[in-house]
Formats: structure tokens, sequence, C-alpha cells
């Protein structure tokens, strides 16, 4: 396994401890910078936006592994996304929100360079799941 997926891999372990507080936190950070992302997710999507996060994760790892198989599956994704009205900056949001939730669970633990990995993976992924949407658009 390379330095960075092993990094990653411990950080999400502290993250993940408590995973109930982690996703409550990132969707409240996300809502409150970006109160137009709320009417996209249902009233009862709790389990639905527990798995997103669960996922976005999983995906990170995997890819930072070096699973090839996960590209696809992002891009068609990628492509529910677009038509549930999920836009290209909204990805940006998420990431940041993802970042701050972070740093916020992981106190001391967070440091620069672990923000550095996280952000390039994340904006990996999105860039993933942003593929035909941004094609279409140009
Ligand atoms: C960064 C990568 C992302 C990944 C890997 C991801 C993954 C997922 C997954 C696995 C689901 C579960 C349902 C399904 O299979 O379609 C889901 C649902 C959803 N995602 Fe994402 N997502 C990402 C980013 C975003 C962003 C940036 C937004 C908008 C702020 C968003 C909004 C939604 C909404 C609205 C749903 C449906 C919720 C519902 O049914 O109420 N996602 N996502």
């Amino acid at each position: 396994m390379s330095e960075v997926a092993e990094r990653l891999k411990q950080s999400l372990e502290i993250l993940a401890a408590d995973e109930p507080t982690l996703i409550r936190r990132v969707y409240e950070d996300l809502f409150e910078h970006h109160p137009q992302t709320a009417v996209l997710f249902s009233e009862h999507s709790r389990a639905v936006r527990a798995e997103m996060v669960r996922e976005v994760l999983m995906y990170v790892i995997d890819h930072n592994e070096g699973a090839t198989w996960v590209e696809e599956n992002l891009t068609s994704l990628g492509d529910q996304h677009e038509v549930n009205g999920v836009t290209l900056e909204m990805y940006g949001w998420f990431v940041d929100s993802l970042l701050r939730i972070f740093a916020e669970i992981s106190g001391p633990q967070w440091c620069v360079e672990l923000e550095d990995s996280w952000r390039t993976a994340l904006e990996l992924v999105s860039d993933l799941m942003c593929k035909s949407e941004s094609g279409a658009a140009g």
C-alpha cells in the first residue's frame, strides 16, 4: 500500500470511530453553508445520506489502493446525481464540509499534510463523478 493510502486509512479509523456523529456533522455543515443543497435530500433520507458518506470514503480508499473499477462506478453515479439536480460547484462545497468536519473530529491529530492528502483524494473522486457533466457543459 502506498504511503498516502496508509495515512488516509489510519485517519479514517479515527473518523469512523463515531460514525453517526461524523455523518450528522457533515450534513449540518453542508446545509448551514449552502442551504440550497438541503432541498435535494428527501426528508426521510437518513440512511441514504449515511450511505453517501460511507461510499465517498470507500471510493477514496479503494481508488488510492489502485482499484480501477472505481472510475466506472463513479462516472455512472455522477450521471445519476446530475439527473437529481446536483451541480458541479456542489462537489466543491461537499469536499469543504467533509474537510472541516474531519478537522473538527480529528482534533490535534489533524495536520496540513493530512488535509492535503484528503483534499487531493476527495477531489479526484469528485472529478470522476463530474466527468460526463463537465464534458456536456464544455
Ligand atoms: C463526492 C462524491 C459523491 C459520492 C460518491 C456520492 C454518492 C452517493 C450515493 C452512493 C448515494 C446513494 C443513492 C444512490 O445510489 O444513488 C447518493 C445519494 C445522493 N447524493 Fe451523493 N455522492 C457524492 C456527492 C454528492 C454531492 C456533492 C451532492 C450534493 C450536495 C449529493 C447529493 C445527493 C443526493 C441529493 C442524493 C439522494 C438523496 C435522497 O435520496 O434523498 N451527492 N450519493
